[in-house]
């Protein structure tokens, strides 16, 4: 079957500096892949690079069959590729519910469909809050809710920028349980994290990256049963 994203001799650079260097990797339908590195290793300018923003990039990047190296950001996530950035932006002078309601946007097909009430179920925390505006919640609650909006635009493919990132242990355990939901509702899901523990739990497949080069592709188990490749390219 050919993978939903499929990159292959992957470049990027902002302005002068290159920062990744013909990297390949794939992610099949329904997939959740882990793009675990060090701070510095290129994970957050990957998930850039795959959304087409801020760098130069070359090399082929496939989705769902069709060429997208060349599209602008936007004409990438009208395909479904939905991003969550690590500075979890939200509006913060409107309530959960409306920040939700302005991330809205027709079904998709291959994609699961998300109302509020369903994603108030994902995120029970959220339901409670939904009349409070988002800039008064916690780190937690707004890295919730942005993943949330990004859910209510009906992508088939999530791309998470550091998602347990400077959460509580408690929420990080949430985070994981909804990703694991996600999975089951048939979203493709592309994470970066350095938290091991995290991804572990979470992800079918990880990939290591450092310096921008690809140095472990594999089972997400295989990963965490070999300390060798977690000490030389990780830091735990
Ligand atoms: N906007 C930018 N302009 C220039 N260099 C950048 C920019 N953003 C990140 N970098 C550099 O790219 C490298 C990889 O960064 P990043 O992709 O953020 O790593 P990670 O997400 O793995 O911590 C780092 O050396 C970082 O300093
Ligand atoms: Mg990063």
């Amino acid at each position: 079957m050919t993978p939903l994203l499929q990159l292959s001799g992957v470049s990027a650079a902002y302005l002068k500096a290159e920062i990744l260097f013909g990297l390949d990797l794939e992610l099949g339908d329904g997939e959740v892949v882990a793009l675990v590195g060090r701070n510095g290793a290129g994970k957050s300018t990957l998930i850039k690079t795959v959304m087409g923003i801020q760098v130069r990039r070359s090399g082929s990047i496939r989705y769902d069959g069709r060429e997208i190296v060349r599209l602008p950001a936007h004409a990438i996530a009208r395909l479904g590729i939905g991003y969550v950035p690590e500075e979890r932006r939200v509006f913060g002078d409107l309530t959960i519910l409306e920040n939700l309601e302005v991330g809205r946007q027709p079904q998709r097909q291959g994609a699961p469909a998300w109302t509020a009430a369903a994603l108030f179920e994902l995120f029970p925390n959220l339901a409670e809050l939904r009349h409070r505006p988002a800039g008064q919640t916690s780190g937690g609650e707004q890295q919730m809710l942005a993943i949330a909006r990004t859910l209510m635009g009906n992508p088939r493919l999530v791309l998470l920028d550091e998602p347990s990132e400077g959460l509580a242990p408690v929420i990080v355990e949430q985070m994981a349980l909804a990703v694991g939901k996600l999975k089951r509702e048939g979203l493709s899901v592309l994470l970066s994290e350095q938290n091991l523990r995290f991804a572990g739990a979470v992800a079918d497949r990880a990939y290591v990256i450092e310096s921008g080069h690809i140095r472990f592709a594999g089972p997400m188990q295989r990963l965490l049963d070999d300390a060798d490749i977690r000490r030389a390219h990780l830091s735990v």
